[in-house]
């Protein structure tokens, strides 16, 4: 049978090499994006996926090039749209969130009229934004995609991933696990502007597969195990590692944020079965130490 081929922007990093391992597992071709080719640190560890040697092409891709985007998502069938410079610190250049919405896609239901009549399957966006005031540039972005979905009618799903950990697949460290290493370390760092939910990375790469295979899926989709506070995260991190310096606060470090078990109700009902936050602070934890992270 002939295999399905998607691109996954930013498929380098710690949310997108997950994607990507999922979709080559699944029998997808993925189109991958870096921003550097000849930098081993964004391309090894795909390369290593089991079934990379068939099922991956990687592309060099700049966000703000036009061409470079154009010429990743060519011959796909869809877009799982990760690529984003994801930070705790504030950002410096929010053309880089929206742009590729504005530009590539433009592109996207034109290019690929031919594959989407081959598989019978209409063009897919899977939009990966970030719920948060601090983060206004992916409302933005998000915000960009919709109007874009109006006007032209491209099929758009978007996903609202939490605060998203889990085993790391890339050699370097993504903001979230970076926030963890920070409270393992004893960083008193609160996030008040962050709106809190921890989700195993696995079940956000799952989540987003579901949403683009799942044709009857729309909208908005939030992604969390559960929305807590910051300080309830720590409180349960030192309880099942108090050998390391876990801050206490004594007080919500998100106020105004209600906390809820449920919050994903949209992705349980499509059939998502969050990990528990028990069991992906304890598989981020150990991935941090096999890593080298800490000891
Ligand atoms: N981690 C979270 O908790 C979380 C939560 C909600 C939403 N998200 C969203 O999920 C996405 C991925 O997050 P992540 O944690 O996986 O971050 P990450 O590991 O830092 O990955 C970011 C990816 O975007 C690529 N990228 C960055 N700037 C780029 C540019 N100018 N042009 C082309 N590619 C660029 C990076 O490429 P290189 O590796 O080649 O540099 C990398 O592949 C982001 O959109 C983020 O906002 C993350």
């Amino acid at each position: 049978m002939e295999r399905k081929v998607v691109c996954v922007t930013g498929g380098s990093g710690f949310i997108g090499s997950w994607i990507v391992k999922l979709l080559i597992q699944g029998g997808y071709t993925v189109h991958a994006t870096v921003q550097h080719l000849n930098d081993e640190k964004e391309t090894k560890h795909l390369e290593a996926l089991e079934g990379a040697e068939s099922g991956l092409r990687l592309f060099q891709m700049d966000l703000l090039d036009y061409d470079s985007l154009l010429a990743a998502i060519k011959g796909t069938i869809g877009v799982f749209h990760v690529a984003s410079p994801c930070t705790v610190d504030r950002v410096t250049d929010p053309q880089l969130y929206y742009y590729p919405h504005n530009q590539m896609a433009k592109q996207v239901p034109q290019s690929d009229s031919t594959s989407k009549s081959q598989c019978g399957q209409p063009y897919r966006w899977v939009e990966a934004c970030y719920l948060s005031s601090f983060f206004k540039t992916a409302l933005y972005a998000e915000k960009a995609a919709w109007e874009f979905a109006k006007d032209t009618g491209l099929d758009v799903v978007v996903i609202h991933p939490g605060f998203v950990l889990g085993p790391i697949l890339p050699p370097v460290l993504n903001a979230s696990m970076i926030m963890l290493l920070r409270l393992l370390e004893g960083s008193t760092e609160e996030y008040g502007h962050f709106y809190m939910g921890p989700v195993h990375v696995k079940d956000v790469a799952l989540a987003q597969i579901l949403l683009y295979e799942n044709l009857s899926a729309s909208g908005r989709h939030l992604c969390v195990e559960v929305i807590n506070h910051w300080s309830d995260f720590a409180t349960k991190l030192a309880e099942l590692y108090p050998e390391y310096k876990v801050p206490r606060f004594p007080k919500d470090t998100q106020p105004g944020l209600l906390r809820t078990e449920d919050g994903a109700k949209k992705l349980i009902d499509l059939g998502i079965q969050f990990t528990s936050m028990e069991e992906t602070i304890k598989v981020s934890v150990e991935s941090l130490k096999s890593k080298g992270y800490i000891s």
